[in-house]
């Protein structure tokens, strides 16, 4: 049996959990920032790093303490080298490095993104993955399309050219004034909202497995925002910002935008689930946890569907301690001189490029 520690700070969660066999989850703690970030509208890079800060020595032992073990019973360290805020991956590389020295265990530098695609492994399986699989990553930072053929194994079929899903989601959320992040806030607006009611644009319906999402927000913008009129922004304690259209529902502008978006990355992905001739789709990140997108691909698709839990689909350190399983069974060595790395394409070789 192996013991992995995994650890994750690339963004706004501080979290750390045991995993055990690359399977078992034997503890799982995540410290969220959303209360900290959400007067912000956004994450704000500089107060995260502190929070992280503040929060991961509690967090880690807590992992440790939840998982009934002490850190000598660990095999190796995983941690979360990129991509990410640079400040807030720091925070976590160096507390990893300092652990792993100080109790003498390997430390594996972690791909985020391959993280998220770990996460599918942490259920109790009815079914083995059989490879070759597509894979959807959907989080706020990233929308990637990716051929997966074995453990460790990615080709990079498409991703975005700007806007990540979730960034869609959290930009639209705070359009219409919804709580921060804007993805949970959005679903649960469009649950009584008319899907039909607007027409957003479809964008990027091409050949191409590549996705486009700063025109859908901005077409959001146009049909339910209005600038203040130039006097009004002159004039003193007015109100300087876009405002929602009077008589615009927020339910139905939510529910419009949430079927546009779910609707081309679903396309995409059915479309390059057939030419590819994979076993199953999975799918992962913060936005999987959707259930429209969720249902929609389950319909659209001829294939099964596996997306995670809906504790894992956010950023969590079991999906980093499963990763980490993979990499070391494939003789990831520990680098003590490793740095975060935050820019961080996952393919072939991504482990051996940086
Ligand atoms: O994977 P994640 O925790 O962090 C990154 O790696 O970026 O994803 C966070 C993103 C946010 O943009 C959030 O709005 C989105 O996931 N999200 C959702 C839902 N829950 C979280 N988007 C749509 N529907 C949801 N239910
Ligand atoms: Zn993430």
């Amino acid at each position: 049996m192996t013991y992995i520690l995994g650890i994750e700070s690339s963004c706004d969660e501080t979290a750390a959990a045991v995993v055990i066999n690359g399977k078992t989850i034997a503890s799982n703690v995540v410290a969220s920032q959303i209360d900290l970030h959400a007067k912000y509208g956004g994450v704000f890079p500089e107060l995260a790093s502190r929070a992280h800060v503040e929060a991961i020595s509690t967090v880690v032992d807590q992992a440790i303490h939840d998982a009934a073990i002490t850190y000598d019973k660990l095999d190796a360290i995983a941690v979360t080298r990129g991509p990410g805020l640079v400040g807030s991956l720091l925070v976590g590389l160096n507390y990893a490095k300092g652990l792993a020295l100080a109790a003498n265990k390997p430390l594996l530098g972690i791909n985020h993104l391959e993280g998220h695609i770990y996460s599918l492994w942490l259920t109790e399986q009815h079914r083995e993955i059989v490879f070759p699989v597509l894979v959807l990553i959907v989080s706020g930072g990233h929308t990637e399309l990716l051929l997966m053929t074995d453990h460790g194994q990615y080709e990079r079929l498409g991703s975005t050219l700007d806007d990540a899903a979730g960034e869609a989601f959290d930009k639209v959320g705070r359009l219409l004034g919804l709580p921060f992040p804007g993805g949970p806030s959005i679903e649960r607006a469009a649950i009584n909202g008319n899907p039909e009611a607007h027409a957003f644009p479809r964008p990027k319906r091409d050949a191409t497995y590549d996705f486009s999402f700063s025109g859908l927000k901005t077409a959001v913008m146009r049909e339910a925002t209005v600038m203040p009129s130039a006097e009004a922004r002159r004039s003193r304690g007015a109100e300087k910002k876009a405002q929602l259209r009077s008589g615009i529902s927020v339910s139905d502008v939510a529910a419009s935008f949430q079927a546009a978006l779910v609707e081309t990355l679903v396309e995409k992905t059915a479309r390059a689930a057939e030419s590819y001739e994979v076993t199953e789709i999975l799918m992962a990140g913060g936005v999987s946890a959707n259930q429209a997108l969720r249902q929609a691909l389950r319909k659209e698709a001829n294939l099964p569907v596996r997306y995670p839990p809906l504790n894992l689909c956010t950023d969590n350190g079991a999906m980093i301690a499963a990763a980490g399983h993979y990499r070391m069974l494939a003789g990831l060595e520990s680098d003590w001189d490793m740095e975060v790395v935050p820019m961080w394409p996952l393919t072939n070789d991504a482990y051996e490029n940086v």
